[in-house]
This record gives C-alpha cells, structure tokens and sequence, in this order.
C-alpha cells in the first residue's frame, strides 16, 4: 500500500510523437502499477508562451486523449490538469518567497527561452521551475521521471523543498529524486535527419497521430547515402538510423532481410523506406483510432478530468494546510 509517489508534468504543446513514446511515456504506462503516479497536463505552465484561449483548450484536450490513447489508466493513476488543482498556484506564491532572482536567472532552461524568445522574457518564465517545485512537492513526490532538459529544473525543486523545510525547521516535502529509467527500458528514437534524435524542436518527428500519407511522405524524405559498395560495409549514422527505427517497430525477419540486402550491397534504399513507412503506420494506426475516439467521447474525457482533479485536490489540498500552519497562517475567523 505504501508506493512512492511518483510525479510527472506534461505541457500541452504539440503531439506526441514515436520518440517520446519510446522515450517516457510507455514507461509512465509501466510504473502506473508500481507507483502512486501523479501525472498531470501542465496548462499552467504553458502559458508563458502565450497561447490562444483556443489553442490552449485543443492542446489541452489532445495530451489527455493520447496519453489516455497510449495506456495511461485512470483507474491506476491520477490523471489531472494543473489548472484544475489551484492549490498548487499557492504553495507557489509561498514557494516564490524564498526564491532568489539570482538562481534563477542562472537556469540554463531560462536563459535558453529568454534567448529563443527576446520579445516575451515574462516573469513567468523567470519562475518557471518555482511552479514546478510546486507542482512536485505539492504531492510529496519521492520520484520524477525527468529527461535531461529537466534535470536542472528537478535540481531547483530539491533546492526549493530542503529549504522551506530548513526555514520552517520542518520535514513537510521529501526531497524528490530523480526517476531514471534503466538501459532496457529507454528506447532512444533517431530522426529521419541523419542524425541525433527525433524531437518535436528538431523538426524530425513522426507524431502518434500523423495520417498514413504524411508518415510515407516524411520516411520517403529520410536522408540515406549512396549506398554499400563493399560487402559487409559499416553503415553510415543515417542508415544505422533507418535501421534502428525499424527494429522499433517492424519484425525481425523484416529487419534481418534488409540488412542482409545491405551486406550484399543489394539494398535498394527505396524500398527499405517503403516498408519502414507501412510498419510505422501499422504500429501508429491502432493508437490513432484509439485518439480518435477518445477525441470524440467528451463526457468521458470530462469524467477523467473530473476525478483526476478530485483525488489530486484531496493530496494538494492536505499538503497546503501543513504548509501553511508552519508558515504561521492562522484564520482570524
Ligand atoms: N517542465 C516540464 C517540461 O517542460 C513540465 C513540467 C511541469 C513537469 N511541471 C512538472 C515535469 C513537474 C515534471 C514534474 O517538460
């Protein structure tokens, strides 16, 4: 019954693509039978950027049916959106008290934005790992499942925690650690560039819900080389790619047989794409049906939502009130 709690953020912007699926959220799918799992749709968080009332909604709506689409239970997890938990704005606000303009101008992730985005360096931004530690502590978390462009900001939430417990001399937040998946368990993704990974902000991904034309399209597109001219030749970074995204998802009589097309310089890289575009659909299909009709099922989407908010409310609302007796708030009335 004692699971360590586990929590995860996700801001609605963009679709999921093959890479984090493979990268974190079939892990999520498997630590939701392990861990008391917390994983919410960081809308809060998203707008420093600034979207439109509209494409916040949409955005908002299409994470929750794929994460749904991929597995997430909500039977198992709690699945919530940010701004349905408004405590976790207040622990914020106390949270910001304690947080120094100096560290946090140092964070890699803000100066990165406020470079991308020189027009909008909003305070925001500036506070951004400030809510995140909220959002962490706020359950008590004991793990979070962070890819590396997060560790600095999970560095910040254990910064933020061991301090309100030292100011308070308290021991109100355990202090979060790291969630790393093992070797096994991470299956890294390549891009169809040739290179690196595939990412949303690389501009080489293959979303979860792509139509079957746009995914032949873009695998047709992958950068090869010009082929094998010796038997048995080491493969260039761009064809070890095609390579490992077909072993991700096609058989292995299909891999072994282009491969064996390849050491005999018989590859016709054409038809290797051919056949990695049909493979990626046939995986894709089922989960896109799946979003689909999800997409379509509004009142069960709301009824997710509505207990997710419910048990997460209940967790962040029991954590504020200890905050806020060591704090000193005490109710006139
Ligand atoms: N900052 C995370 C990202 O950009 C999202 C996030 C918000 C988060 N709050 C979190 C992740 C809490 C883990 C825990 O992807």
């Amino acid at each position: 019954m004692n699971k360590p709690t586990v929590v995860s953020g996700i801001r609605p912007t963009g679709f999921l693509h093959l890479g984090n699926y493979f990268g974190a959220v079939r892990n999520f799918v498997r630590m939701q039978n392990d861990y008391h799992c917390f994983f919410f749709i960081a809308d809060i968080h998203s707008l420093t950027t600034h979207p439109t009332p509209e494409n916040l909604q949409a955005g908002v709506k299409q994470v929750l049916a794929e994460y749904l689409a991929c597995g997430i239970d909500p039977e198992k997890a709690t699945i919530f959106i940010q701004s349905d938990v408004p405590e976790v704005t207040e622990l914020y606000t106390f949270l910001n008290m304690n947080a120094y303009l100096g560290e946090l101008e140092r964070t890699t992730s803000f100066k990165e934005k406020a470079r991308k985005q020189p027009e909008n360096v909003n305070a925001g931004l500036l506070t951004y790992p400030v809510l995140m530690a909220a959002d962490i502590i706020i359950h008590k978390a004991n793990f979070v499942p962070v890819g590396k462009d997060q560790e600095q900001n999970l560095e910040m939430a254990r910064k933020f925690a061991g301090r309100f417990n030292r100011i308070y001399n308290s021991e109100v937040f355990p202090i979060p650690r790291p969630f790393t998946f093992d070797g096994k368990d991470m299956i890294k993704v390549p891009g169809l560039d040739g290179s690196g990974k595939m990412g949303k902000s690389e501009g080489n991904a293959i979303n979860l819900y792509e139509d079957p034309k746009s995914i032949r399209k873009k695998v047709m597109r992958a950068v090869t080389d010009t082929g094998p001219t010796e038997q048995n030749s080491p493969k260039s970074e761009a064809v070890e790619n095609l390579f490992t995204l077909m072993k991700i998802v096609s058989k292995h009589d299909v891999v072994e047989h282009f491969d064996g097309l390849y050491n005999r310089c018989e590859i016709r890289y054409g038809d290797m794409k051919k056949q990695l575009a049909e493979d990626i659909i046939a995986f894709t299909n089922p989960i896109r049906t799946r979003i689909d009709e999800i997409l379509k099922d509004e009142a069960y989407l709301a009824k997710v939502a509505r207990e997710g908010s419910e048990k997460a409310c209940e967790s962040a609302l029991k954590t504020l009130n200890e905050v806020k007796q060591l704090i000193g708030f005490k109710s006139l009335f």
